[in-house]
């Protein structure tokens, strides 16, 4: 077992992990544990943009407080959803500081798209529709050009080292299956989401709920897990063997696609008055509901009310992958479906990102600081990484750079080889079944006992791989969510119950 000390670990290199790293002193060392390779991240797939005022006028802010809250049923942290949007505008300039272009038109102002339960267009946009991709870009560059950042990829954090309650660092495994301990003064949880304890799921693959899975097994508090979104327009591709699907950024509905369902009618005037444009549980609540009645996997959405050469350049990347698979937007109805896409709870912190644990923070979509409350607004996820990371930073700024000691023991593995596909496989198919949009009594009581079984199956053995310790994440982590299900019995959010 090797040991390196250091200032700070972040695990994670999304937005939430690698922002928070930049607004850290760079006289403090940092080390970034990543799991695969620095692209290979939620931030990076994120296509709609990031919503935020840029300008201090109270009646904006209050609009994108009230859109936020209401999106939310209101379960929201009022004190957050402040911090959220007054500290937005600094925040995106700063991203601009870094490099990052938001689209412009002509004359140079910044361009701003609508997406569901936004009442006006506060979101700005990079490449049309590959915002993500763009701020990583710049992001990655300025950590390169940093001597006090030590990235670390193909290695996965495994477990937290810590004692009475504080946390000490996290023990990692390299990709030859060593382990390396990172004994920090502070760490930092941003592992992204969930996605891939479901079937179907927009997240990229290393999302297996990791940080939350670590947190777990140390005690520390979790919350709100009941509350997983599903995106409303996942490309709907039949059949299909991948667990990741492709997203249709809901900013195409912002400018002006509608839902049809398989008879060819618009339905979204049944469920809500701002159609198309309600927030994201109520356009897949409402989808689910007319695939039902209609006796389909599937709803289309259709932009052919829409200019083709407008949409090719508003959204190149979307446009491109359509092409590919034969559908021409503006031309052809694009088949759609609700899939996992956010996790809307997490490790619980407070406005500064800490957690009950000393030294341990969490930020991003692994963390819960109560921004979205019972669903999150739309592109509001990118905002709450950069506005809570910087607060993050500057807690750690305040503290006096002091060295480490901590002896980790060595966890003894057994060398036991086991194939831990299908047991992600099975899980997959549990949480769509039974854990979806629409939830009930029998239905998730039936899951919990699944679960479980896997669960005591899985520990019996143990072993020092990835696969291992992502299974075990996500098997935990799911019955996290199933647990949090049964215990809510109301509807509220996105958590739906009809019994
Ligand atoms: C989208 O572009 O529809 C996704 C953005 C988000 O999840 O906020």
């Amino acid at each position: 077992m090797k040991q390196i000390s250091t200032d700070i670990v972040i695990v994670g290199a999304g937005l939430a992990g690698l922002y928070t790293a930049l607004n850290i002193d760079s006289s403090k060392r940092i080390d970034v544990i990543v799991k695969e390779s620095l692209i290979d991240t939620n931030s990076n797939l994120a296509q709609g943009g990031i919503a935020g005022e840029l300008d201090f006028v109270r009646e904006n802010l209050d609009a994108h407080i009230e859109d936020t809250m209401k999106a939310g049923s209101y379960l929201n942290n009022a004190e957050a959803v402040e911090i959220l949007v007054t500290e937005a505008g600094d925040n995106i300039k700063r991203l601009m500081a870094f490099k990052v272009d938001f689209d412009r038109d002509n004359e140079g102002k910044i361009l701003l798209t609508k997406e569901g339960g936004h009442s006006t267009r506060r979101i700005l946009h990079s490449g049309g529709d590959s915002t993500g991709k763009d701020i990583m870009f710049a992001l990655k560059q300025e950590c390169y050009s940093r001597d006090n950042i030590h990235i670390h990829e193909n290695m996965m954090a495994i477990d937290l080292i810590y004692s009475d309650n504080t946390c000490f660092g996290v023990s990692c495994l390299n990709k030859t299956n060593e382990i390396i301990d990172f004994i920090a003064k502070n760490t930092v949880l941003a592992t992204g989401g969930i996605g891939n304890i479901y079937g179907s799921t927009t997240n990229s693959s290393v999302a297996t709920a990791d940080a939350i899975g670590m947190a777990f097994r140390a005690g520390v508090n979790i919350e709100k897990m009941e509350f997983i979104q599903f995106h409303p327009t996942a490309f709907h591709k039949g059949n299909g063997v991948h667990r990741q699907k492709f997203l249709i950024s809901e900013a195409v509905r912002g400018e002006g696609a509608y839902l049809i369902n398989s008879e060819k009618e618009r339905f979204m005037n049944k469920y809500s008055d701002l159609l198309e444009l309600a927030p994201r549980d109520k356009v897949s609540q409402a989808i689910y509901r007319e695939m039902y009645d209609t006796w389909t996997d599937h709803v289309y959405l259709d932009t052919r009310h829409m200019s083709t050469n407008y949409l090719e350049k508003r959204f190149p990347t979307i446009f491109r992958t359509l092409k590919r698979e034969g559908l021409t937007m503006g031309k052809d109805l694009i088949s759609v479906s609700p899939v996992q896409h956010f996790n809307v709870g997490g490790i619980k912190v407070d406005v500064d990102g800490k957690t009950n644990m000393d030294c341990l923070y969490a930020n991003g979509e692994c963390a819960s600081n109560g921004v979205h409350g019972a669903n999150r607004l739309a592109s509001n996820s990118l905002l709450e990484c950069v506005v809570f990371g910087n607060r993050i930073a500057i807690d750690i700024n305040k503290q006096i750079t002091e060295k480490v000691n901590f002896d980790s023991k060595l966890t003894s593995f057994s060398s036991y080889q086991y194939n831990y596909k299908p047991i992600k496989k099975k899980l997959g198919t549990i949480m769509d079944e039974y854990v979806g949009i629409v939830r009930t009594k029998d239905g998730l009581n039936f899951a919990k006992n699944e679960v479980e079984k896997i669960e005591s199956n899985l520990e019996k053995y143990p072993n020092n791989s990835k696969y291992y310790f992502e299974a075990l994440n996500m098997v935990q982590t799911a019955l996290l969510i199933i647990n949090s299900a049964i215990t809510r019995k109301e509807s509220i959010g996105c958590h739906y119950r009809i019994n």
